[in-house]
């Protein structure tokens, strides 16, 4: 009989409300205003964000997960069995279950901002996968990156789908590629990136017909009310969701629609009509610029598969 494994947790983040408060303080009093994305997701922002995932325009998630299902025995192939998976940002664990099949990890590694979202999530891969070990991880790894050293079993295979790593600007892009390339010897990366295209299908994607990007974006103010004790009202806002071309960027923003005097305890904020709060960025690439990126994060040659119209990337990036 196999002995009944059940997953590991480990809290390395503990989170800092004190932290928190002064960055977006900062961020209100900035010119211009702005406001870091990670505020989009509480309970009602994570479910709206999966709301997005469906919406005809929103085509990244659906994208990636077709060139998984056309290219995932050839990615796998590259990459070979009996790794540690290190899930970055692993939410439901859904993306890196469905690889399980043709990845065989020796061991899956779900790390996120706080263990409690993965509980359930990797329970549930533990009942799926009974001889697979299963750890999860509480951590920031946008600011830091340090793994227990004794987590990897065989070689690390970090996954970092979803094109997450487009919220950071190239230069920090840089930085995050380099602190996982130097936990990663003797495996790679496995990431999913969105690419550069035409102007009005990125822009769709961004703002929707249906409202429901715009909603995601204005529940950020109802998030920074919660964490400042500010006053904002939903309703004096207008959502933007603009293609930044020179900048090969998407970026969210949130508009005053006439005069708006935000205040919260200790300070306050005055907005003219139509200035703006900066919320997002979402960095696009090309195919060339992407691999150039993990080459000079220390990778070697990165491998990738795109969808028959090119609007996605999935690289492999291993380290030698
Ligand atoms: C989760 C950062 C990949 O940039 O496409 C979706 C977030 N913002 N719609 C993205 C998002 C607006 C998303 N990422």
């Amino acid at each position: 009989m196999t002995p009944l494994r059940t997953p590991r947790f480990l809290q390395c983040h503990v989170a800092d409300s004190a932290a928190d408060r002064a960055d977006i303080e900062a961020g209100l009093l900035g010119e211009p205003a702005r406001a870091a994305p990670k505020y989009f997701y509480d309970r009602l922002g994570s479910h709206l964000f999966e709301a997005i995932t469906e919406l005809p325009e929103y085509y990244p998630t659906r994208t990636e997960a077709a060139i998984f299902a056309a290219h995932g025995a050839a990615i796998a192939g590259r990459i070979g069995a009996g790794a540690t998976l290190i899930d970055l940002g692993a939410g439901n664990c859904a993306k890196a279950s469905k690889l399980f099949p043709l990845l065989e990890p020796k061991r899956y590694v779900a790390v996120d901002i706080s263990v409690d979202f993965l509980h359930d999530a990797l329970k549930r891969v533990q009942r799926e996968h009974p001889a697979l070990d299963v750890v999860g991880i509480g951590q920031d790894f946008s600011t830091a990156l340090a793994l227990p050293h004794d987590l990897v079993d065989g070689r690390a295979v970090f996954f970092y789908p979803g094109s997450s790593i487009g919220n950071f600007a190239p230069n920090d892009a840089l930085a995050l590629l380099r602190r996982i390339r130097a936990q990663a010897d003797g495996g790679g990366l496995l990431i999913g990136v969105d690419l550069v295209k035409d102007t009005a299908t990125l822009q769709a994607a961004y703002d929707d017909a249906l409202g429901v990007t715009a909603a995601f974006n204005l529940n950020l103010l109802r998030q920074l009310n919660r964490l400042i004790g500010s006053n904002f009202r939903p309703e004096d806002w207008r959502h933007i969701g603009l293609y930044n071309e020179a900048e090969a960027r998407i970026e969210m923003h949130l508009e005053a629609r006439h005069g708006v005097l935000v205040r919260w305890p200790g300070a306050q904020r005055a907005f003219r009509a139509g200035e703006r709060l900066h919320t997002e960025n979402s960095c696009k690439y090309t195919v060339e610029r992407f691999g150039a990126l993990l080459r000079d994060a220390g990778f070697a040659q990165p491998a990738h598969w795109t969808d028959g119209r090119g609007w996605f990337g999935v690289f492999w990036a291993p380290t030698d």
